[in-house]
């Protein structure tokens, strides 16, 4: 048996825990999702977040020790997310992990949430990876471009500049009354629409090239529906959420044109090809061996399947898609060179909302 790693993570909606041996072999994994309580709000309620993560975060441990078969002392580190994220989300993770690290003498890591979103990909794919490598984290929160150097020293090579790519989807989906998260029903829906139907322009950012902006194509869709009239179909599917939590393809269908169908998979592939326009010319630029894709957006199967048909001349990962969401298996993955390097935290471990890796 080799080194078990306990990882939290309570950065936003997930309260998740997972043992992880050697950095690669998951023994134990569990999310306690928040879906239900802030879907009906169309967006995460930080007071509530923290408070559901008070009420998950000793039964989610618990449990992922009990798939692992182990108890705290076959642990060899405890490691948790100290940011970025929402504060008294990740005080909740984080104070748990400190009362676990002083019960039983276990050494505590803190790790940084996008890294821990790379680490999904490298936990994989270790042998694979080549570096320098270019990594495209695209998540609710962040949409930023890393160069990762042999010595695993990380560069910024571009970020958002106001939308991450992820709120772009929820935001498009609530306005248009397909609920929350809204990059989950977009990727579901986008398939029976055409993408070349809705022209969007790629936005031109001065200064850096490599730098995004998602708020333009969130506001040339809603001018796009204004002049519609569509809010009967909007209403009919705020109506059908009231009544179905999650409905299914054919429900939504059944309530969604074509032209906002349509609609759906131009914004989809706009959003897609600006993600991997600029993160292939970064990678150009940066002379990368592979690339890395990971955080929320990249369950998207639109993105998946543009990256592959790019035939980028090196090769581009992603994660499973259970671990491209949040999870603690990439926050235990990443805790494990940490480890290795007796990179510890102390008790006074603070959250850090606006914790950056660059
Ligand atoms: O990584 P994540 O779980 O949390 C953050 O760190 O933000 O990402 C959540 C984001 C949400 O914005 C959600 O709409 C988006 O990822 N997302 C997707 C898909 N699944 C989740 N976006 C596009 N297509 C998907 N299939
Ligand atoms: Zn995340």
């Amino acid at each position: 048996m080799g080194k078990l790693i306990l990882g939290i993570e309570s950065s936003c909606d997930e309260t998740a825990a997972a043992v992880v041996e050697d950095g690669e072999l998951i023994r134990g994994a569990t999310v306690a999702s928040q879906l239900d309580v802030h879907g009906k709000y169309g967006g995460v309620v930080p007071e509530l977040a923290s408070r559901e993560h008070l009420r998950a975060i000793v039964p989610t441990v618990r449990e992922a020790m009990l798939a692992a078969r182990t108890n705290f002392a076959g642990l060899a580190a405890v490691a948790v997310t100290e940011g970025p994220g929402l504060v008294g989300s990740l005080l909740v993770g984080i104070t748990y992990a400190k009362a676990i690290s002083l019960a039983h003498k276990l050494p505590l890591i803190a790790v940084n949430h996008i890294e821990g979103h790379i680490h999904a990909v490298v936990m994989e794919h270790r042998r694979e990876l080549e570096f320098p490598a270019l990594a495209l984290v695209v998540s609710g929160g962040h949409t930023h471009l890393f160069r990762i150097g042999e010595d695993w020293h990380y560069r910024l090579v571009g970020r958002t500049r106001d939308d991450a790519a992820g709120e772009a989807f929820d935001k498009v989906a609530k306005l248009l009354g397909f609920g929350y998260p809204g990059g989950p029903v977009i990727d579901q829906l986008a398939p029976f629409g055409d993408p070349s139907a809705v022209h969007f322009t790629s936005p031109n950012m001065k200064g850096n090239p490599r730098d995004f902006s998602f708020s333009g194509i969130k506001t040339a869709v809603r001018y796009w529906s204004e002049a519609r009239a569509m809010s009967n179909e909007i209403a009919a599917r705020r109506e059908l959420l009231k009544t179905t939590p999650r409905p299914t393809v054919e429900q939504w269908q059944a309530v969604t044109p074509k032209t906002t169908l349509d609609l759906l998979a131009s914004f989809q592939s706009a959003v897609v090809e600006d993600l991997l326009r600029r993160a292939g010319e970064a990678a150009r630029e940066t002379g990368a061996r592979s690339m890395i894709v990971s955080g929320g957006v990249a369950c998207n199967s639109g993105l998946r399947t543009a990256a592959a048909a790019k035939r980028f001349p090196f090769p581009v990962f992603f994660p499973q898609v259970e671990l491209s969401t949040d999870n603690a298996v990439m926050i235990a993955a990443a805790a494990f060179p940490k480890l290795e390097r007796g990179e510890f935290a102390g008790l006074t471990l603070k959250a850090k909302a606006n914790l950056s890796l660059a």
